[in-house]
């Protein structure tokens, strides 16, 4: 089970990594972002979507082994961000399914909001597994 709830963790992470790479690297190689229905962003948008499934499994993979001592080590520090994540995660998700309507109205502000919720999310997912890292 510690297995499960450490890999299900890595691969949760990795997921988030390439989900923002995909309009970061589009955005370096053409100079400008790529448009809501483009290939690049639908491309994002499955991966985000199954980022988001990736961290529910993380989360549910975790409740069997939450009292081990693998898991206690790290401190209510390394859990408090791990929730906030996984919190932040679907705001994000609800934001970007807003981002796919060509015409939505505040596109500025919300595209503001999806970029920084996803820089917490990297933030907080490094407390998390920093912290879990130096608890051995
Ligand atoms: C965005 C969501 C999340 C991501 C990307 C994530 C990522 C990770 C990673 C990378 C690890 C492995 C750390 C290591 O090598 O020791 C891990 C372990 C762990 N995570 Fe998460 N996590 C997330 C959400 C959560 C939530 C919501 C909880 C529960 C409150 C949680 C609880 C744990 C626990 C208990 C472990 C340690 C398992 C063990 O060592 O046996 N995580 N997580
Ligand atoms: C959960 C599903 C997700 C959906 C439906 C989604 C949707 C979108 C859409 C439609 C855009 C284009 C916005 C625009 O140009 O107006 C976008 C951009 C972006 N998304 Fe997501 N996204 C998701 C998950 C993620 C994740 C997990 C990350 C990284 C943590 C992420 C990071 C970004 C970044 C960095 C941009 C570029 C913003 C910019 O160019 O200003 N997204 N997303």
């Amino acid at each position: 089970m510690e297995a499960i709830a450490v890999w299900s963790g890595w691969i949760a992470t990795a997921a988030i990594a390439l989900a923002a790479l995909v309009p970061i690297v589009q955005r370096i190689r053409a100079g400008k972002r790529a448009a809501p229905g483009s290939s690049p962003i639908r491309l994002h948008v499955l991966v985000g979507l199954a980022t988001a499934a990736l961290a529910f499994v993380h989360t549910m993979a975790v409740l069997p082994v939450l009292g081990s001592p693998a898991a206690i080590a790290g401190g209510l520090f390394a859990l408090l961000p791990a929730g906030a994540a996984f919190f932040l995660l679907v705001a994000h998700a609800g934001l970007g399914l807003q981002l796919r309507e060509p015409k939505l109205k505040d596109r500025a502000h919300k595209r503001r909001m999806h970029t920084t919720t996803a820089v917490l999310i990297a933030l907080m997912v490094a407390v998390h597994a920093v912290l879990l890292i130096r608890a051995g």
